[in-house]
């Protein structure tokens, strides 16, 4: 249990620092003139030194031999322009990789990538992050077979490019390795390994063996209209970093519209987030046991479509497993038979999303807290199979710590409503009305605050007062029986 509890607490205190760092950042960074002025001194000198590490790598490069090629597309260094003006778009034909997806491309494709990280740089992105100044490794509409995991030669690069194409995994393909691979194969000065790396218009076919891209210690990795396919771990993996932005993406780990006969065997998560403030933005899920799974704080999901496996086949859209500290912002989403669990939630905003086919949020108490949790505005639409909207699991002990909670003002069609909020009245002649909230409030004897009036149209004035909230029934008793009508207001959120 201590150790569990210190890498819980080590984790909290990295995405703190992480955020902190990033203030911190913005707070002493200066406009580019001024930055200028004040380092012109050595300004100079580091354009000499700059120059003269460009001219050592054409000279490098020059030396090498050439691509192997059988196609006719010109290989990029074939110019003999300068440096500084030659374009960088890497053709991975030009280094001898088959687009028709039949002999294995993995070298060449690799070769192309060890090009561009070669190629001209132009000083640095983040401290110890080399700017490759916007390399392109082109695809050029091909279908490349590869055995190996693509993984960038060295850490420490940033500003490239990767597009335009399909990578589809060979038989012989690691189980656990990724199509397109961001970590560290050498330490780097930098802490980040990248910095500024997009990967776009890609598609990515696993083969069921292993998954498609893997994003380590980056930062600013933008991942964009890709269709990845036949995971069999994850689609796309997230860990540490930041700010890893992926959108405008489909991910399945079946190719399937819904309705799928298999969809009880769909295993794997399509996008699994274990860093700080990335977002997941217009994504389709259309298959995998998990759709996102979040474990850093500060993501943002909007726009995701998750139609995984469904939770009747004991599927989840959305699974925010960092009990404590959630920080996670899930807008305009659309769990379409598959919902949403959040673990210990605190900082949890769930707003304008539609839920149908009875799918429901689940807040699962891991030590019973339930903290800052915004659940508002959402559509749900379910069977009429009596499937309440926001559900409890207490399985491992109640939710006991309850602060801030509100869940309000969501409309639902065939399920039930569960709020923490509620209206109520109780028509009755005599000395004692009872309002039962039992029904619709969330937590299970909880009232927070009741606001009530009693009307009657007799020619009594009765004195009355609320008696009692316990399980959730509000109370209200008179002195002399009247026959009156109490319109009752709850609300509840918080147990301090
Ligand atoms: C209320 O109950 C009393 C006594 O049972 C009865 O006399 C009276 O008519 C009732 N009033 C109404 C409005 O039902
Ligand atoms: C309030 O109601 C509960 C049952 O709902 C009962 O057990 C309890 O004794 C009541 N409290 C008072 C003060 O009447």
């Amino acid at each position: 249990m201590e150790p569990a509890m210190q890498g819980k607490m080590f984790t909290i205190l990295m995405g703190l620092a992480s955020l902190f760092i990033v203030h911190v950042n913005g707070e002493t960074s200066l406009p580019l003139d001024h930055q200028k002025l004040i380092s012109d001194g050595r300004y100079h000198d580091q354009m000499q030194k700059m120059q003269a590490f460009k001219h050592s790598l054409l000279t490098r490069r020059q030396l090498a031999t050439p691509p192997i090629s059988s196609s006719p597309a010109p290989a990029p260094q074939a110019t003999l322009q300068p440096t500084g003006s030659r374009p960088r778009v890497y053709q991975v034909t030009s280094y001898g990789a088959d687009p028709t997806g039949k002999v294995d491309s993995t070298e060449a494709l690799l070769k192309a990538i060890a090009d561009a990280f070669n190629g001209p740089s132009e000083g640095f992105l983040m401290k110890g992050i080399t700017n490759l100044g916007g390399a392109h490794i082109n695809l050029q509409g091909g279908n490349y077979l590869i055995s190996k995991p693509l993984r960038l030669p060295a850490a420490g690069a940033g500003n490239l490019m990767i597009s335009g194409g399909t990578l589809t995994a060979s038989d012989d393909f690691p189980t656990d390795g990724y199509l397109i691979d961001l970590s560290a194969s050498s330490s780097s000065s930098s802490s980040y390994n990248y910095e500024y790396i997009t990967i776009k218009d890609l598609m990515l076919d696993c083969k069921f063996r292993g998954g498609g891209i893997s994003v380590i210690n980056s930062l600013r990795t933008s991942i964009d209209n890709c269709y990845i396919t036949h995971f069999n771990t994850e689609g796309i993996s997230v860990q540490n970093g930041h700010e890893t932005y992926i959108r405008n993406s489909f991910l399945g780990q079946h190719i399937t519209a819904g309705g799928d006969p298999g969809e009880r065997k769909f295993s794997g998560t399509a996008i699994n987030l274990m860093g700080n403030d990335n977002a997941v933005t217009d994504v389709v899920i259309f298959s995998a046991a998990i759709g996102v799974m979040v474990s850093g704080q500060a993501n943002t999901l909007s726009g995701v479509h998750c139609y995984n496996k469904a939770t009747g086949f004991g599927g989840t859209g959305i699974y925010l497993k960092l009990p404590s500290l959630t920080q996670t912002r899930i807008v305009n989403c659309y769990l379409d038979y598959t919902g949403i669990v959040a673990e210990d939630p605190v900082q949890l905003t769930i707003s304008s999303c539609f839920f149908l086919g009875d799918a429901y949020i689940l807040l699962k108490s891991i030590n019973g807290l339930a903290k800052g949790i915004n659940i508002v505005d959402n559509m749900f639409a379910g069977s009429d199979k009596g499937i309440e909207i926001v559900q409890l699991d207490q399985s491992k002990g109640p939710f006991k710590k309850i602060d801030q909670v509100v869940v309000d003002r969501n409309n639902v069609e065939g399920m039930n409503l569960k709020a923490t909020a509620a209206r109520g009245s109780a028509q009755g002649n005599g000395t004692s009305w009872t309002v039962d909230f039992s029904p619709v409030l969330l937590f299970p004897n909880l009232i927070n605050h009741v606001q009530y009036s009693l009307s009657s149209s007799g020619t009594k004035f009765p004195s009355h007062a609320l008696r009692n909230v316990s399980q959730n029934r509000v109370v209200i008793e008179s002195d002399i029986a009247v026959a009156a009508r109490v319109f009752v207001t709850v609300e509840q959120g918080s147990t301090s």
